[in-house]
This record gives C-alpha cells, structure tokens and sequence, in this order.
C-alpha cells in the first residue's frame, strides 16, 4: 500500500514543474513502524492498524497493558469503529501486541526487536515533520485547520504571526491545543485534545509557529 503511494508520488513529482510536490515524500521514521518480530501477527497489524491512525496510537498505550486489554482494543476498532480484518487474525494480532508492547514483552522479543532495528538514523528535523504530519492527521486537525487559509479554525499561518513576538509561545500553544477552548480566535471552539502527551502537543506546537 506505502509503496504504491510512493511510487504514485514519485510519478507525479517527475512530471510537475513544482518542488512542493517532491517535498511532501516522507517515509515515516523508525519510531512510526511496528517494531518488527517473528510472530505471524506482525504481517497483520502492518496490513490492519495503519488504514485509520497512526502506529503511536498503539506504541502509547501503557506497556502494562495485558493480553485482555488489547484483545479488548482489538475488537474496539471492529466494532463500534469498523477496521475490516477476519475474526481468525485476531488472536495473532493480539499475541503480537501482548508481546511487543504490552505486559507479556520477555527479553526474548526484546532481543529480537533490538537486532532487527534498522540503523538508519533519521535527521532529527525530518522526524518531528513527520511526526507532526502523522499527528495531524491521525487527529483530524486538517478538517478545521490549513496552512494559509481560515476554515474552522485559523490560518497555521496567521497563528504563527500572531505568536511571533511572544518568548514563551510554544508552551502556550501546546496547552490551547491540549485544551481546546474559543474566543481568541472568534466565537467558534476548538475541541480539546486532552489524549496528546506533553511531546505530541509540543511536536504540533512548533510544527504551528514554523509556518
Ligand atoms: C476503521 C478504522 C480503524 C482501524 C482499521 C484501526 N483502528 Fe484503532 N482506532 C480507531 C479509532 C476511531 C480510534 C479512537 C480514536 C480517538 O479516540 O481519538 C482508535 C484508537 C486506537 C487505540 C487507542 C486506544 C483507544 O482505545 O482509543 C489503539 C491502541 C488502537 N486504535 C489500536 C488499533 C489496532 C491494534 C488496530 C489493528 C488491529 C487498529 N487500531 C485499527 C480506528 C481504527
Ligand atoms: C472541529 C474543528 C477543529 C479541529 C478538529 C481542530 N481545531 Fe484547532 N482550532 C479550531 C478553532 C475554532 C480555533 C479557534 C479557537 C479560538 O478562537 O480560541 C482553533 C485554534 C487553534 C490554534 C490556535 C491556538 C491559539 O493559541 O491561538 C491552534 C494552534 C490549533 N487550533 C491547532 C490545532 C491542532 C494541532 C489540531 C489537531 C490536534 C486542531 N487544531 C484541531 C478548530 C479546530
């Protein structure tokens, strides 16, 4: 699926006079990939867990989490939130989260997942754009929001100037984004986004003011 996007944008780049389009290539960075293992459930969350949110939905939960809670999870994204995977995949699918990212992880699959890690070192800038763009739209924020025009929300452009002149601008944006809230901006209110932490709020804070 990535690599038919890729190859579509590659395409398209080759053809449109413009830069901007090359620039929006972005593979994502280690830390936005399943962590890699041997278990027959890695396949299947690569091809299931990705189609609505991104991999940090899955890497934030607490690596306490027992098999219960992820089967629990699991299910979840079936119903009432409609993924399309076979009722059979599921045990896999949760064996394989349990193991990498929750309370069952041993050392064994540790090993495994440290051996396998790629050493590809991703330049510290390009990451957090792509974090930030996966933050994005896994939280919707583009339905309200553009780079240079008001919809429901202003302008990221308008919100840069704006916070321009202030010092302590990120953390006051981080916060008006974790909270929500209106008036600052007009009567219409954005809402909170309690769920972000404190470096995903941060991360879309700087993306904001960059603009
Ligand atoms: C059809 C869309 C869809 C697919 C496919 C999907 N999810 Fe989700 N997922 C959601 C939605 C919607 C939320 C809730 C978003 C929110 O609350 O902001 C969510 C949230 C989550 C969360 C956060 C915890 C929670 O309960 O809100 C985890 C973990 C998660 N998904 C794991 C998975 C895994 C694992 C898979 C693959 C088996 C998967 N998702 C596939 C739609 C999907
Ligand atoms: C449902 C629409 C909606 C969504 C979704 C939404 N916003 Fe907003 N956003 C707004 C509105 C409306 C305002 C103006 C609020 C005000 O006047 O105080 C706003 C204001 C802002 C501001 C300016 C805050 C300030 O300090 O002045 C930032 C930055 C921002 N949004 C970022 C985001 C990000 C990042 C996301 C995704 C995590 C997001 N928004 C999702 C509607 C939305």
């Amino acid at each position: 699926m990535r690599h038919i996007l890729i190859r579509i944008l590659l395409a398209a780049s080759a053809l449109a006079p413009y830069s901007a389009i090359a620039l929006d290539i972005q593979l994502p960075p280690e830390t936005a990939v399943f962590k890699p293992s041997e278990l027959p459930g890695y396949t299947l969350v690569q091809r299931n867990c990705t189609i609505c949110h991104s991999v940090h939905y899955i890497q934030s939960q607490p690596p306490t989490s027992p098999r219960s809670y992820w089967e629990a999870t699991v299910k979840k994204m079936r119903v009432p939130f409609g993924a399309k995977f076979p009722d059979e995949d599921i045990p896999a699918i949760v064996d394989y989260l349990v193991k990498t990212y929750g309370a069952e992880r041993n050392s064994k699959t540790m090993a495994l997942n440290t051996a396998n890690k790629p050493a590809i070192i991703v330049p510290m800038a390009a990451s957090s754009l792509a974090d930030a763009k996966t933050l994005l739209a896994a939280n919707n924020c583009l339905a309200c929001h553009a780079i240079d025009n008001k919809i429901v929300g202003p302008a990221f452009r308008d919100v840069a100037a704006k916070y321009a002149s202030k010092t302590n601008a990120a953390a006051l944006v981080a916060r008006n984004i974790r909270d929500g809230g209106a008036n600052k901006w007009g009567p219409v209110s954005m809402p909170a986004f309690g769920k972000l932490s404190d470096a995903e709020a941060d991360t879309l804070a700087h993306y904001v003011l960059s603009q």
